[in-house]
């Protein structure tokens, strides 16, 4: 063993002295101007990495590679089993096309600072429209093709872009979703208005442009490539939207310097790919997991990344995951519980894993979502290699806890827990007053600042809601908004959101801001969205709402329109399919409505009824009404203890 890549010598080392760890974690990188202090705290108090370092992140994703002998070399491999395309983009091709593609940009206007929004697919042209990006240093921000134009002129709004790039549309299993189309109405829908939508035609989706604003991809792939412009390491990279507790998601920001380091050490200390190695992280470009680890992970690390556009089943079986594995001889793989979840679903024996040869298989890294045992214990039976759950967010952009794969004397992954807390963390579980727990004491997740390099420094133009969100409720701390325990062994179990937020199949969605448009409909008089139980996307949103006086509309009638309604705002992802019209809804004596409650009502668990409550006897109502409506996954009504 040595001791130097230890874990239990990595962490310690990383926490007693954080500077001097990530100036020599930094050394690996190439820095057009080295950074003379690794830490400091800017005039908000906030933490800043590397300041006065210089560098570009899509130089150290392309042109640095390209220089050291890898020109050749895959960099991305795209397998789309929907358009029934493979294409593989050598180092020297993909910096090609992304120089000439921030060549067009810069044509068009684009230079230092400019946001530029991306709405696409899984497609090359979104990765390269992100490197190019970052090329130029502009600021890029992904929204992911599921949410419907509301959501996107929220963004627009916010992130005030001066492009947005879009391709023409997307294909879900064989259904076609026409983009274009989505970003006009969003645009009619939003005070700001980008000079430019640059899009990308896919021949089953052709759209028309606008005059002048309207732009076609190929156009700027004309321009003449560019350089890479050398940016301060606390550049911003990209925003990344992030749902909250409200309507308003949050722009998590990531910065060129401390992304590039710790990501680079990610690779290494706990994914454990080589450079030259094959990464496949089955998500969206989209997501926190997609921009990390299917873009910038592996193109820092100078791997070779599997950008894949389809879904684990039906694209054209559940078999497709182990295809890729087989195909281009991956030897890391990351996906979410749910993608396991509806695989076996579909394949119960795994009889579809055995037509393939997965001995270029090394270990599959699983976040998102909490792992259940079960999930957990299949995929370890039907893949036999490591399988380690991990725990992360889109504010940290890489994992928090993990079993870091790359240091050696780790302790071994154990089905149920995320593990031990990533060098660099600090993880912590405390109780209301801010204080450690005992172990196998429940609390809140919280990581003693400073957060390693990597993490949002603060939020796109709101420092307010940073600071209010994440650190004043305990000061010292960055609280995750997650809770969990860690037993007497040091591992750590994620249990779930603390707040108004749930998961479901992976994706982050805020309950209020589901209330909020519940609240809009002119029936309604009040309502609670719970996130319940369900056995393949992990959680469901489900509406209890009460009508207005006097209201005569059906349960069927209005649940249709709430649906709708939803799925017009968030769009189809959210999963809103049912609500239950209710007489009251469950309060305490000083008005807060029992969520708590009425969620372990839906999943069949046991409770303390709350002594607090105005009328117990509600709760009965609900419980029948719920039985009735069949709401909630594994229902068995249970007896109030
Ligand atoms: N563009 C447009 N619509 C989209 C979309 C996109 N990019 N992604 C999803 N949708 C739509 C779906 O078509 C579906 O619409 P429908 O209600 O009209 O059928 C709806 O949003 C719900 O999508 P989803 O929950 O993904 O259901 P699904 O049946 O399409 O797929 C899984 C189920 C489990 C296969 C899928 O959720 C999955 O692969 N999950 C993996 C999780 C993941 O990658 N998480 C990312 C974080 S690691
Ligand atoms: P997102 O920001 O969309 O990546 O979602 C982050 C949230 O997903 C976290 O706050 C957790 O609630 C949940 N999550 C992510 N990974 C895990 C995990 N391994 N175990 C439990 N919960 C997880």
């Amino acid at each position: 063993m040595k001791p130097a890549c230890s874990y239990a010598a990595t962490h310690a080392a990383s926490l007693a002295d954080p500077a001097a760890f990530w100036l020599s974690q930094a050394a690996h990188l190439h820095w057009h101007t080295p950074p003379a202090e690794a830490l400091a705290q800017d005039a908000n108090g906030f933490y800043r990495w590397f300041g006065g370092g210089q560098l570009n992140t899509c130089y150290l994703c392309l042109d640095h590679h390209v220089q050291h002998g890898r020109a050749t070399q895959p960099a991305l491999i795209y397998d789309s089993p929907v358009t029934h395309t493979q294409r593989t983009y050598p180092y020297a091709e993909l910096l090609d096309l992304t120089a000439r593609f921030a060549g067009g940009l810069r044509e068009i206007g684009v230079g230092l600072g400019d946001r530029v929004i991306i709405y696409m697919p899984n497609v090359p042209e979104a990765l390269i429209a992100m490197l190019a990006c970052a090329r130029l240093g502009a600021v890029h921000s992904v929204v992911f093709g599921g949410f419907a134009p509301h959501e996107l002129a929220v963004r627009i709004d916010d992130a005030q872009p001066r492009a947005i790039v879009c391709a023409s549309g997307g294909l879900e299993f064989d259904r076609i979703i026409l983009y274009k189309p989505l970003v006009d109405e969003a645009l009619a829908k939003a005070r700001h208005q980008p000079a430019h939508v640059v899009v990308f035609q896919r021949d089953f989706a052709p759209a028309d442009l606008q005059p002048g604003r309207d732009l076609d991809y190929q156009t700027l792939l004309r321009a003449a490539p560019v350089p890479a412009v050398p940016v301060p390491a606390t550049h911003p990279l990209y925003i990344l939207y992030t749902s909250g507790t409200t309507g308003r998601p949050k722009g998590v920001v990531r910065e060129h310097g401390g992304h590039a380091v710790a990501l680079r050490f990610s690779m290494e200390a706990i994914y454990d790919v080589a450079p030259g190695e094959v990464m496949f992280a089955g998500s969206d470009i989209g997501w926190a997991v997609g921009s990390s680890y299917i873009v910038y992970g592996p193109l820092l690390r100078g791997c070779t990344t599997v950008l894949f556009e389809g879904k684990p089943v039906r694209t054209p079986d559940a078999g497709t995951f182990w295809r890729l594995i087989e195909q281009h001889q991956i030897r890391v793989m990351f996906t979410a519980p749910t993608a396991i979840r509806a695989i076996k679903k579909e394949d119960p024996e795994g009889l579809l894993a055995r037509k393939y040869d997965l001995s270029s298989l090394r270990h599959l890294f699983l976040a998102g979502e909490r792992c259940d045992p079960a999930t957990y214990d299949w995929a370890q039976q039907l893949l036999g290699v490591p399988i380690i759950d991990h725990w992360w967010q889109t504010e940290s952009g890489w994992p928090m806890l993990a079993t870091p794969m790359g240091l050696e004397g780790r302790p071994a992954p154990r089905a149920g827990s995320a593990g031990h807390p990533v060098p660099g963390y600090d993880v912590q579980i405390l109780d209301e007053a801010g204080q450690p727990v005992p172990a196998g004491t429940t609390g809140l997740v919280a990581v003693r600042l400073p957060l390693p390099p990597g993490c949002l420094p603060t939020l796109w133009h709101d420092d307010a809601r940073f600071r209010e969100a994440y650190l004043a409720p305990y000061p010292g701390y960055y609280l995750s908004g997650d809770g969990g325990y860690r037993d007497p062994e040091g591992y750590t179990y994620i249990m779930g959101r603390v707040d108004d937020v749930i998961n479901v199949a992976g994706h982050r969605l805020s309950t209020g801001e589901i209330e909020e448009i519940l609240a809009g409909h002119p029936a309604v008089a009040e309502c609670a969205v719970l996130g319940i139980a369900d056995d393949l996307r992990g959680q469901l949103p489900v509406g209890v709402v009460v009508l207005k006086d006097g209201q005569t509309i059906g349960e069927e009638a209005l649940e249709q329109e709430l649906v709708a309604a939803v799925r017009a705002r968030i769009g189809a992802l959210a999963c809103f399919r049912q609500a239950l019209v209710v007489k009251r809804l469950p309060k305490t004596r000083s008005g807060k409505i029992l969520r708590k409650t009425l969620r372990q009502i839906a999943d069949g668990e046991q409770f303390t009824l709350p002594s607090t409550i105005d009328d117990p006897v509600i709760l009965d109502e609900i419980r029948a009404g719920m039985q009735r409506r069949s709401i909630g996954s594994a229902f068995q009504p249970p007896e109030p203890i």
